[in-house]
């Protein structure tokens, strides 16, 4: 198989900062993974939302976080739980992916008990970081979340990549 033709060098297009279209094909062009993020307050049923805006942050201690629009129904959720689970993920979970980036409700079939966080743990993840809330910071129209990581799990398998507003795998890129 030939890899496609690479794009003439010089050939941007280019635009403005300010524009969401322009923002959007800029940084949809930097291949991530995707992640389901869980909590539970207390008395409440289990959250999930689809998010692709991962960030490590710091080995020791140990903190990570992601983005979350502010006004994500999810949000006042998060802020009440004090914890979250970030679960990574496998290339067979885009349907999951879909599902919970429009329904937030979790279903008890797709997740496990709960480690120590308290947050719902996805069956089949290819890796869970479970964690407490840290800190939440300011950052435009979203809030970043910050975790202090409790737990990690990882699993053999290979992960579900978002791209361009698509998603892919590891073997596409390969192939
Ligand atoms: C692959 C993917 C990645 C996403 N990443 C983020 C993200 O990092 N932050 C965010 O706030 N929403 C993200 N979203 C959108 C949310 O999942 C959700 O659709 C949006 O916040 C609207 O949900 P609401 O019902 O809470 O308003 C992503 C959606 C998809 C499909």
């Amino acid at each position: 198989m030939t890899a496609p033709a690479l794009a003439d060098p010089t050939d941007f297009t280019r635009g403005n900062g300010s524009d969401s279209a322009s923002f959007r094909a800029c940084f949809g062009s930097f291949a991530t993974g995707v992640l389901i993020v869980t909590c539970k307050p207390p008395g409440e049923v289990g959250v999930a939302i689809t998010i692709n805006s991962l960030s490590s942050v710091s080995l020791n201690p140990a903190l990570a976080l992601f983005c979350l629009e502010e006004r994500s129904a999810t949000l006042a959720s998060f802020l009440r739980a004090g914890h979250f689970a970030m679960n990574i993920l496998c290339r067979d979970q885009a349907a999951l992916s879909n599902h919970y980036a429009q329904h937030h409700e979790v279903r008890d079939t797709d997740f496990l008990p709960a480690w120590q966080s308290g947050a719902p743990i996805l069956k089949g993840a290819l890796a869970v970081a479970d964690c407490t809330l840290h800190d939440v910071y300011g950052g435009g129209d979203h809030r970043i979340l910050m975790g202090q990581v409790l737990e990690t799990g990882v699993r053999k398998g290979d992960p579900l990549l978002y791209y361009r507003g698509g998603y892919g795998s590891i073997c596409d890129a390969t192939s």
